[in-house]
Formats: structure tokens, C-alpha cells, sequence
């Protein structure tokens, strides 16, 4: 459901691809665009032409600068906070370093795998949370990533639900033939990566303080975005 989702998760995954280990390489440069079809997170190949057509008429824009700027008109057109958007950003050519694939998380991550990826990129736990919000947005598909279903019932707005859920995992059953976590109370879902935060201290903290307090969520939400759209 939604554009706004699959634009957000768009600009997250181009993000992702820094890496302070590997010389503070990556960052949003459009490096999504050097990857295979194969080596694309699942789905993404699907969202980039959303975008071809910006690229068309402002030519001179980074595909970096287009992605970041939708990802920032995603989050104000679903109830979400002002994030501020500078332009500058660079897109990696194919003679340059390109990111390894292998630096997007996976749905069966634990927590010390999810910190380790996150840490090298700057984010600290807290950082790392508030980010975490936007995984109440949108859903998982089984025929894109094979996990079903939505982990909030308010898919389309940047709420706390996410945590709230979160708070609520004795509810969720894991489903060996599905791979994630259900419950069919709620119908929601939720993969292992997720359920692996209440695992965590620090993060479970984290997911505490924000289920109980939106506005704290937001506060913390907006520069840590913001971070993430601007590194590298
Ligand atoms: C451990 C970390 C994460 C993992 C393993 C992960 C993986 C995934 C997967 C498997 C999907 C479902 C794709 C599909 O089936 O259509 C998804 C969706 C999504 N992800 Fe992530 N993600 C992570 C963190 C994040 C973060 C931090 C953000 C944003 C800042 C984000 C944004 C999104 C959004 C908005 C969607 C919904 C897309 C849609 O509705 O089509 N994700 N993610």
C-alpha cells in the first residue's frame, strides 16, 4: 500500500550502502543504480522507475538528490515532521568503488548484527531506533521479500505504532512456515530483525521510551533522519 513506503525504503537502502569500516564509503549516492537486478534488496528495481521521470526533467539532479529529496516529501504527505532537505549530493559512477550489496540488512539479522551495520554507520543505538519508526510504514509482500503482512495497522502514517507493537511481542507467535512473527490478534507481522530488538537492552530501552512517547519519537526522529540521508 502507498507510494510514500516504497520511496522511503528506496532512500534507506541507497543510505545504507556507508560504511566508515571500509573508508567511509557510500552513502546516498545512487548507488542502487550500480547494483544487478540480482543483487538488488528485493522489490527495489521495481520502485526506481517511480523516479525516472524527475531524473528526465532536472537532469542535472543526482538521482541521490532526487531520492533523498522524495524520501523527505514522503515523510511531510504522511503526517510526519518537517525534515529538512539539502541537495549536493553525489551519484558513485561505475568506474568508482561501488558499496558492497552485502551491506543491506537482512529480515533474519539478530541484534549484534543489526548494531554492527548500523554502528558502522555512525548511528548510535538511539539513533538507530528512532529511525526504526519508518519500519511501521508500508508492508512486506510475500511474492517481494516472501514476509506478509504490515507491522502497525497505520501503514501509511509515521506513527509510533511500530514500538507500541513491539511492546506488545509476548502476543506475536512465530510461524516456522511463514519465517516471522504473527499475531493474529492485531494482524500484524513482524521479521525476525524486528522481533530481535526486545532481545537487546540498549535497544529495547530505546523502543520503550518511544512506545510510550510520540513526541520524544518524533524529536529524535528528525535529525537522526536527516543523518542518515546525509552521510557520506
Ligand atoms: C534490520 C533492518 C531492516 C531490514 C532487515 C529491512 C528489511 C525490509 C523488508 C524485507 C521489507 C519488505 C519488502 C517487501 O516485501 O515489500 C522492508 C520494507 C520497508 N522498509 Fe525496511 N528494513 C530494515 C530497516 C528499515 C529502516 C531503518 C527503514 C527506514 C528508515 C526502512 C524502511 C522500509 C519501508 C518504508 C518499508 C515498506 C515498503 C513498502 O511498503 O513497500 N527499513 N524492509
Amino acid at each position: 500500500g502507498g507510494l510514500g513506503p516504497k520511496l522511503l525504503r528506496l532512500a534507506h537502502a541507497d543510505a545504507i550502502s556507508y560504511s566508515i569500516r571500509s573508508g567511509r564509503t557510500g552513502g546516498m549516492r545512487g548507488t542502487l543504480k550500480l547494483y544487478s537486478n540480482s543483487s538488488l534488496p528485493p522489490g527495489l528495481s521495481a520502485i526506481m522507475p517511480f523516479l525516472e521521470d524527475y531524473k528526465i526533467l532536472h537532469p542535472k539532479a543526482s538521482y541521490a538528490d532526487i531520492w533523498a529529496y522524495a524520501a523527505s516529501v514522503a515523510i511531510s504527505e504522511s503526517r510526519g515532521p518537517a525534515v529538512p532537505y539539502r541537495c549536493g549530493r553525489k551519484d558513485l559512477n561505475a568506474t568508482q568503488f561501488t558499496p558492497a550489496p552485502s551491506l543491506q540488512p537482512q529480515g533474519t539479522w539478530n541484534a549484534s548484527q543489526i548494531r554492527a551495520r548500523y554502528s558502522d554507520m555512525g548511528l548510535t543505538d538511539n539513533e538507530t531506533m528512532a529511525i526504526f519508526a519508518m519500519r511501521g510504514m508500508g508492508r512486506m509482500h510475500p511474492d517481494v521479500s516472501g514476509y506478509d503482512g504490515r507491522t502497525t495497522p497505520f501503514s501509511l502514517f509515521i506513527t509510533n505504532a511500530y514500538f507500541i507493537q513491539l511492546t506488545r511481542m509476548t502476543t506475536f507467535v512465530y510461524s516456522s512456515s511463514a519465517k516471522q512473527w504473527v499475531n493474529s490478534a492485531s494482524k500484524t507481522a513482524m521479521m525476525p530483525s524486528d522481533m530481535s530488538l526486545m532481545n537487546d537492552t540498549s535497544f529495547q530501552g530505546a523502543v520503550q521510551r518511544y512506545a510510550a512517547n510520540a513526541t520524544l519519537m518524533f524529536t529524535d526522529f528528525v535529525p537522526a533522519f536527516v543523518k542518515l540521508l546525509e552521510l557520506g
